[in-house]
């Protein structure tokens, strides 16, 4: 038996079912968890979605032997701190893998200090590290726009910019890069960088979450480890989030998880000091309002998430 290897003599398929590629290549089962891990983000999960069916008929272009130019991946995420770019960068990697976009589909997530060096000579190796360990899959920049400093003439970040910008266009095929950090920013760093805004086909916004959707991401945030908020807590953490949020280093959904790590640790306290006799599921799973209202935001004081959690300092 012989295996015929040149593309002329393969039979092209003359029709292809998108529905059941859809399936059998997986990309249906990550939007699934898209959806349901993710509370609200309309307007990113119908972005991705979009994406999605580009790429489906794109592969499928291709199978028929139809024109075909590799499309450029490389995207902006822009939004405040906590709401979701880093967790929806890790699915859309999984995305690309599954359409056959990347190699391996993981996830390199860096900063400026990944990429640039603090003295002459080293960041190209530094920033060529890390597109070696990202090729195959997605190389995320987080706070892209640290990069670079206008300011600064001998700044070594724009070395790393040089080499990136040549390697999202030499290498589009085999590496996703995924810059991200608040709009304003952004829109500011891809004017002083064309090269980049140019490179970049998918721009896609991250709204705040509301209050309402804060809420709901707390108690999945809970229900995920087995606790729950029972209905006086459930009030007390409503009061807190819209508190919450007129506060500095408000950072969305992080700054949710961190106020329950708090109230974790106060019922825990909670229930080793005034127990007396045997505790059962419930009381061990149950947060109280206590729990939350301990918090100083009630008393008008500042519940800071550490700086290293908000994306702010710097
Ligand atoms: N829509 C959401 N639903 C549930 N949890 C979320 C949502 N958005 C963010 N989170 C959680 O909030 C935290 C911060 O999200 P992250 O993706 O790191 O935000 P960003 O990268 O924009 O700062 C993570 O623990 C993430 O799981
Ligand atoms: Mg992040």
């Amino acid at each position: 038996m012989t295996t015929e290897t040149s593309e002329e003599s393969k039979e092209l398929p003359t029709s292809v079912d998108l529905a059941a590629e859809y399936e059998a290549s997986g990309v249906a089962e990550v939007l699934r968890e898209l959806d349901e891990e993710l509370i609200g983000l309309e307007p990113v999960k119908q972005r991705i979605r979009e994406t999605a069916a580009l790429l489906l008929v794109d592969r499928a272009r291709k199978s028929m032997g139809l024109s075909h130019e590799t499309p450029t991946l490389h995207m902006s995420f822009s939004g405040n701190p906590g709401t979701g770019k880093t967790t929806v960068a890790l699915k859309m990697a999984g995305l690309l893998h599954r359409l056959g976009y990347v190699r391996k589909g993981h996830l390199v997530s860096v900063t400026r200090d990944d990429l640039v060096g603090q003295y002459i000579g080293h960041t190209a190796p530094k920033t060529k590290e890390v597109l070696k360990k990202a090729m195959g899959g997605v190389l995320f920049i987080d706070e892209a726009y640290y990069l670079y400093k206008p300011d600064n003439e001998r700044d070594y970040g724009q070395e790393a910019i040089e080499i990136l910008l040549q390697v999202m266009e030499n290498n589009r095929d085999d590496l996703v890069v995924i810059m991200a950090g608040y709009a304003d920013k952004m829109d500011k760093f891809f004017s002083a960088n064309p090269g980049f805004r140019s490179r970049i086909a998918h721009h896609i916004e991250f709204p705040d979450y509301s209050d309402e959707e804060l809420l709901r991401i707390a108690e999945q945030m809970l229900d995920g480890q087995n606790y729950h908020l029972d209905e006086a807590a459930r009030a007390a953490m409503k009061e807190y989030i819209s508190l919450r949020r007129q506060q500095p280093h408000f950072a969305n959904a992080r700054s949710i998880r961190n106020a329950l790590d708090r109230a974790r640790l106060r019922q825990a306290n909670r229930l080793f000091t005034s127990a007396r006799g045997p505790l059962d599921a419930e009381q061990l799973s149950a947060i109280g309002e206590e729990d939350i209202r301990a918090s100083r935001v009630f008393q008008g004081g500042l519940d800071v998430d550490r700086p290293m959690h908000t994306g702010e300092q710097k």
